[in-house]
């Protein structure tokens, strides 16, 4: 048996592969710096057209450009009306900008456990949790799986509540052949880095509702308008605005709307690599017993943003943190998502205490998320198998 790197074994490679990395082609840097040569930098027609694009792509009547995923969200809690006294219900398995957004408006997050097999928040524990003071609903997209939304969305209508779809992961998946963005009253977009689409930062939120969309672009800019229809003094003359509500500054500038647009032209090509190595990770894993595979909602079309391989512990003499070093000594560099929100110390003061979402906290043990990019190479993707597969075999228990 092959003696993994962690032991004094030869690494499976020798340089290091990371978890998530952008890829930036010659046509992506071109249009940053057509940007940079124009009169606009920022509110210019870089933003129009790639909200424009993102309505096209999605289906969605309005979007939103915003200067991140994290600001997205708190825009469609504000725009939702979301204030102090109210419950924001989420999901555990996160990052914590999904939970903060309810925070950032006064109200108190309530954390849902998830689902076992898919790792998406679970409807049935949003509807026992749901209350007099529930608001809204921030269901996130993890790892790109489309949310429940059919039972979500029935459920938040029926009690009044606004559905936030934290699509932060979802860009390129449809549910029920929609995409994802035309469905949920609002869905919040991220363009990190490590994100399916980049902008280097930036957001949207995509809605229907124009209510919500006039807010929306309301508070990116401060609360200010031109519009001489939200205006409550009279006009003083061609330079005057007001501002009629707090909001922030939350804009995109035009070199990320440039980006983000060259980017979305590859969506097809990056959506259609990501299933590929996913199917790559799905075949040789599902044939070791070490490894539990994310169950695929057959609802959903994914562009996965995340491959989550969830040890078998019962099967392994060694636990995730041995697991995830031994993969790092094979110059497998790999990640967590996530460590529930609630076990943060922030989240501690304000009385959150471990043993609320059980399912959650028992995945948290289990999950190691390994490299999935665009860029990533066949010989990429077969060292990972290769190391994950070694050290597997390794460290099983020995079956009686
Ligand atoms: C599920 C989820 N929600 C929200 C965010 C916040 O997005 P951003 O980093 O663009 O602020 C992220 C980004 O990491 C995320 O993964």
């Amino acid at each position: 048996m092959e003696k993994p790197a962690i032991c004094g074994g030869k690494p499976v490679r020798e340089t290091k592969i990371y978890y998530g990395h952008q890829y930036i082609d010659d046509a992506d840097i071109q249009a940053v710096v057509e940007v940079l040569k124009s009169d606009y930098l920022t509110c210019g027609p870089k933003i129009d057209e790639l909200e424009e694009k993102l309505c096209q792509l999605t289906g969605a009547k309005y979007a939103v450009a915003c200067s991140n995923g994290t600001a997205a969200l708190h825009l469609a809690c504000m725009a939702a009306g979301v204030q102090k006294g109210d419950e924001v219900i989420t999901t555990p398995i996160t990052f914590a900008a999904s939970a903060n957004c309810a925070l950032y408006c006064g109200a108190r997050p309530v954390f849902a456990d998830i689902n076992e097999e898919t790792f998406n928040i679970n409807p049935e524990s949003v509807e026992m949790l749901t209350g007099e003071k529930t608001k809204a609903v921030v269901a996130v997209d993890f790892t790109g799986q489309s949310a429940e939304l059919d039972r979500l969305l029935s459920h938040c209508h029926k009690h009044g509540l606004v559905l936030i779809e934290d699509g932060a992961h979802v860009i390129g998946t449809r549910y029920n052949g929609k995409w994802n963005g035309s469905i949920s009253d609002m869905t919040t977009l991220s363009f990190h880095p490590v994100k399916t689409v980049t902008g280097g930062e930036g957001g949207a939120v995509l809605t229907d509702n124009k209510e919500y969309y006039q807010k929306l672009l309301l508070y990116r800019t401060h609360g200010i308008t031109r519009d001489p229809e939200l205006m409550e003094h009279e006009i003083d003359g061609s330079w005057y605005y007001e501002q009629v509500a707090l909001g922030m500054n939350y804009r995109m500038t035009d070199m990320q709307a440039a980006l983000v647009i060259s980017q979305l032209n590859k969506l097809f090509t990056f959506s259609k690599r990501r299933k590929e190595i996913v199917k790559a990770y799905d075949d040789a894993f599902g044939k070791l017993p070490q490894v539990i595979l994310q169950k695929e909602i057959p609802e959903s079309d994914t562009t996965r943003h995340l491959y989550i391989l969830r040890l078998n512990l019962s099967k392994l003499k060694i636990g995730r943190k041995q697991f995830f070093e031994a993969l790092g000594a094979e110059n497998i560099c790999c990640n967590v998502h996530y460590i529930p929100v609630y076990y943060f110390p922030y989240y501690e003061k304000l009385g959150y205490k471990k043993g609320l979402c059980p399912k959650a906290e028992k995945l948290y043990e289990e999950i190691i998320s390994l490299p999935l990019y665009y860029a990533m190479t066949d010989q990429d993707v077969q060292d990972v198998i290769k190391a994950v597969t070694k050290i597997a075999a390794y460290y099983a228990v020995d079956e009686p």
